[in-house]
């Protein structure tokens, strides 16, 4: 059995700035309010057809891949994380394939569907694969385009406010020295709040898990035949835009966030005092300002970067890895936490030794 390391590392953001002040234009917010209650100032948004999920998963991969000291011939498996993939199939992973160019090998692409802890699962699936000696260089991406999918008018301002684009991947390989690398990862799910941060429709639900289908333009007493997969009505309605309670959220992120840390560490026999650096997905300023208060940890043991990105959900942590890395925060035999909340809900956390 092997470990897993992080051979190299990269991300990518688009060009395009967009402050609080500019989104005030669209919707009724202010500069004020979104600092205050979410730390963001301001968040990259693609160019909308210049750019895309998987055009920017190429860059960040790129950057991975060569710090990595490999060619993209050597990459043997893609795990791709995202909520707002390219199409609704085939998946992010595949596209990443054919754009990065990859064609010597006929490798295997996943695709992970757990929103904010995406990349948390996929960081957990490709390290078992690494561990057995299936593959040799996995490269794992978390890479969102939010801006394409959001409400922006005030009605949507709760949602739309927090999100922002960008992408960033890890190349994983073997090591043989068991104190280094992936420690250990873990996964949970409560699938009881699915719908509380949720993008309903388009999909195949048909209204099953909701008492109104009219509220999707479905009448039962006038059935029709096909025609269901989009109605006028989810547009209207604005189905196809994300919906999220987000006390219900923030509650129980705050809850689950310092559980899921402390579970990883007990599980390794460490604490919360040997962290060198907690790097959470970035959801909100004030959600890790409490995590680091429960695991009593220094400013300078947790990394931050929502305030210029915003909410990337699958890509937040591996853009503040990389980040953290470039600043020279992130140093060899480093005990560095990863740590994920969000829509399913799914959560989960990761410890690396560097
Ligand atoms: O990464 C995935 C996981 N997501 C999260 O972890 C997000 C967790 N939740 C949060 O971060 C926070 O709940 C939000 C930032 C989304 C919202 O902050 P909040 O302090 O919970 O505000 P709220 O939803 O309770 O809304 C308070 C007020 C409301 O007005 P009334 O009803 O008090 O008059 C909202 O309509 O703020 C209003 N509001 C806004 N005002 C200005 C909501 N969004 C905005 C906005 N600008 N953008």
């Amino acid at each position: 059995m092997y470990n897993s390391k992080i051979a190299g590392i990269g991300y990518y953001v688009p060009e395009n700035i967009v402050t609080n002040n500019h989104l005030s234009e669209y919707m009724d917010t202010t500069d004020e309010w979104v600092q205050e209650r979410t730390g963001i100032k301001e968040r990259r948004y693609a160019d909308k057809h210049k750019e895309s999920t998987t055009s920017m998963a190429v860059e960040a991969s790129k950057i991975a891949i060569e710090r990595a000291g490999i060619q993209k011939e050597d990459i043997d498996f893609i795990v791709f994380a995202t909520l707002s993939p390219d199409y609704y199939f085939p998946g992010c992973g595949v596209l990443l394939q054919r754009e990065l160019g990859i064609q010597k090998t006929e490798i295997g692409a996943l695709d992970i569907r757990n929103q904010c802890s995406g990349f948390i699962y996929g960081l957990s699936v490709a390290d078992q694969f690494i561990k057995t000696g299936m593959y040799k260089n996995i490269l794992l991406v978390g890479a969102e385009k939010h801006s394409m999918g959001l409400d922006f008018t005030t009605e949507g301002r709760g949602v739309a406010v927090i999100f922002g684009d960008g992408a960033g991947a890890v190349v994983l390989q073997p090591t043989e020295d068991k104190n280094k690398g992936v420690l250990t990862t873990k996964l949970h799910s409560d699938g009881s709040k699915a719908e509380e941060l949720a993008l309903i429709s388009p999909g195949a639900h048909g209204g099953y898990f909701h008492e109104d289908k009219s509220a999707f333009g479905f009448d039962e007493s006038n059935e029709k035949f096909g025609d269901i997969f989009i109605t006028d009505k989810m547009v209207e309605n604005k189905w196809h835009t994300p919906y999220m309670n987000g006390q219900a959220v923030f509650k129980k992120a705050v809850q689950k966030f310092p559980e899921v840390i402390l579970e990883a560490l007990d599980e390794v026999g460490l604490k919360s005092t040997d962290i060198n650096l907690l790097v959470p997905h970035q959801a909100n300023l004030r959600i890790s300002q409490f995590v680091q208060r429960m695991a009593g940890l220094e400013d300078h043991q947790v990394y931050n970067n929502i305030q210029k990105y915003g909410n990337t959900t699958a890509a937040s942590i591996p853009i503040a890895l990389c980040e953290a890395w470039e600043e020279g925060k992130v140093k060899e035999n480093d005990l560095i936490v990863l740590a994920a909340f969000g829509s399913g809900f799914t959560w989960g956390s990761a410890l690396i030794r560097w």
